[in-house]
């Protein structure tokens, strides 16, 4: 148990949470996004309605935290394949940062385009 908590006080563990929360939370959206392109099946006026119930402060605030899941995970991800292809260099230590950098500017950008 100790050994445990110790493992997780590292930046290490914390970009692998990151990761497969995010990538987990991307799965789960996935058949909600295809449902609502399916919309589009039903006609252009059901497709208009479901766009502008989506106009909803609530739903903004969810699609930026998607936005900043699917940064999470892509920059998260070019960091594994980076550490799993790439011959060690040292400055793959900062790759988290890296990450973690793109993430927050990913979020930043999608909500000044928001407001
Ligand atoms: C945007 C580009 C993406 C990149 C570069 C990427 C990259 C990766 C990589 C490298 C892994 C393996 C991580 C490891 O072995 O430690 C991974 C895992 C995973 N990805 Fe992605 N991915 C992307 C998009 C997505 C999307 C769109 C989804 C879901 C719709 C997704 C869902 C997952 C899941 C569920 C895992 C398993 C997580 C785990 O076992 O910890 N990924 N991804």
């Amino acid at each position: 148990m100790r050994n445990d908590l110790r493992a997780r006080n590292h930046p290490g563990w914390w970009a692998f949470a990151v990761h497969r929360i995010s990538g987990v939370a991307l799965t789960l959206f996935l058949p909600a996004h295809f449902w609502a392109l399916g919309q589009a099946l039903a006609g252009e006026e059901r497709l208009e309605g479901f766009l502008r119930w989506s106009d909803q402060p609530a739903v903004k605030l969810a699609e930026t935290v998607l936005v900043v899941l699917l940064a999470a995970h892509l920059a998260g991800g070019l960091r594994v394949l980076a550490l799993e292809f790439l011959p060690w260099r040292d400055w793959q230590k900062s790759l988290i940062a890296v990450a973690a950098g793109a993430t927050v500017v990913a979020g930043l950008a999608f909500l000044l385009n928001l407001y």
